[in-house]
């Protein structure tokens, strides 16, 4: 079968809240996270028209509630792009946006599809982790014990096997995480690919979201250092060194090379191949490791080879013992230079999208990067890794 080139034209994303009552999407439902982004996409790119958009895969962690109804095709109609425009949604828990971004780009790839929207969206406020779950009676057995079901447990057990990995590592990579995250925000970087929406508080005052909630400039390691454990007594994840509970969206418009030659589009990026892999689920931080030795292996490039790593900070150990792995720096000046899901918060589908845009944004502004790798870890123990090409490089 012939391999089509698959190129990334645009994304965007909205700004990242804090779920509950506090939150600035906490009366704005998921849908109407993904809608704006939508419009934006047709907006930022006039060639483009949505009866072009051959599918809107949509990665939607917990489908139920309002994240429920294949909310991919909801919001394709939401967006009054008519009836024509299909959609449907994908759960690979954290990494379901990710695997929607992949799944596009295999569609084009093998010339079933030119044009397509990828995405993921999670509304922790409205549908919070696990909600209305039933785990299997044999789940527990399965999965090796039941501190597979606890994402912050796994965190916890990868401290535990690798006790080389301490707390205070832990906190001095999240405390630099906050300040990559605040020097980035401040320098304006993220303002090109956050679509403002206006939303309603909880007490009615209105405003224009479009700043990520979740980051707390000013973080030190002094102040990390006295948090309390949260999942184990004895512990060494925190609050501050776990990624947060949050609401968002993040969308990308996604073509053939030739389609978007065709309508005149510069693309950003180039696919270049994605790869999955499985881990013991009580250790399901570790998981970015094989899927990325995968992803390597197939492409027949090495982690040298990579410019730019985005990994999603779900807890600050588990990036720590991917970056051991791969023999680079706790620090290294390659790895998450916008700061991590630490600062940001980790609205689950919605996160590795965001790696994603992220990527975009930093190929853009380091020309002579060229390639760039984006994974994250997945609970009952999933890696999914991708690299992919800088388009802009000089
Ligand atoms: C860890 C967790 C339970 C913390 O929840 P929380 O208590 O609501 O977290 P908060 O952000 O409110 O932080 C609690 C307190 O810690 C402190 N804190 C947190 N981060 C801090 C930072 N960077 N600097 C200083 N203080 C900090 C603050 O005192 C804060 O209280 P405040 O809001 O009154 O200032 C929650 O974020 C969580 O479950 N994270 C993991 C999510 C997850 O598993 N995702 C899937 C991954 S696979």
């Amino acid at each position: 079968m012939q391999i089509n080139e698959v190129v990334l034209v645009d994304a965007v994303r909205t700004a990242f809240g804090r779920a509950g009552e506090k939150g600035i999407f906490w009366k704005t439902r998921a849908e109407d996270l993904a809608v704006p982004l939508l419009k934006a996409l047709i907006e930022r790119n006039p060639q483009v028209s949505p009866n072009i958009i051959e599918d809107s895969i949509w990665g939607v962690t917990n489908q139920v509630k309002e994240q429920a109804g294949t909310l991919g095709r909801m919001v394709t109609m939401l967006a009054d792009w008519g009836w024509e425009i299909p959609g449907c949604s994908i759960d690979r828990m954290c990494a379901s946006g990710l695997t929607a971004i992949g799944f596009a780009a295999t569609t084009i790839a093998s010339g079933m599809a030119d044009c397509l929207i990828a995405g993921g969206v999670e509304h922790l406020g409205h549908v919070p982790m696990g909600f209305m779950r039933e785990h299997h009676p044999r789940a527990e057995e399965v999965m090796g014990g039941a501190s597979a079901l606890v994402m912050g447990q796994t965190a916890e057990n990868i401290h535990d096997r690798f006790p080389e990995f301490t707390r205070e590592m832990a906190d001095a990579y999240a405390a630099e995480s906050q300040k990559k995250a605040e020097h980035a925000m401040t320098s304006g970087r993220m303002k090109h690919m956050i679509i403002p929406i206006e939303t309603e508080l909880a007490d009615g005052t209105r405003i224009i979201a479009d700043t990520d909630q979740h980051p707390r400039p000013g973080t030190t390691v002094e102040k990390l250092a006295t948090l309390k454990p949260v999942f184990q007594e004895n512990g060494r994840v925190t609050a501050g060194n776990a990624s947060g509970l949050n609401d968002g969206a993040c969308a990308m418009m996604m073509m053939s090379r030739t389609k978007a030659d065709e309508l005149g589009l510069t693309p950003k990026m180039r696919w270049v191949a994605s790869a999955v892999a499985g881990v013991d689920p009580k250790i399901m931080g570790t998981a970015p490791v094989p899927s990325t030795e995968k992803v390597l292996k197939m492409t027949g490039l090495t982690m040298n080879d990579m410019d730019i790593v985005e990994i999603n900070e779900a807890f600050a150990v588990q990036v720590l013992y991917f970056l051991d792995r791969f023999g680079l720096a706790w620090n290294d000046p390659r790895v998450n230079i916008w700061g991590g899901a630490l600062a940001y918060g980790h609205p689950l589908a919605a996160s590795g999208p965001r790696l994603v845009a992220f990527l975009n944004g930093l190929f853009e502004e380091n020309p002579s990067a060229r390639y760039g790798l984006t994974t994250m870890c997945v609970g009952r123990g999933q890696g999914v890794s991708t690299i992919w090409e800088n388009l802009m490089a000089s």
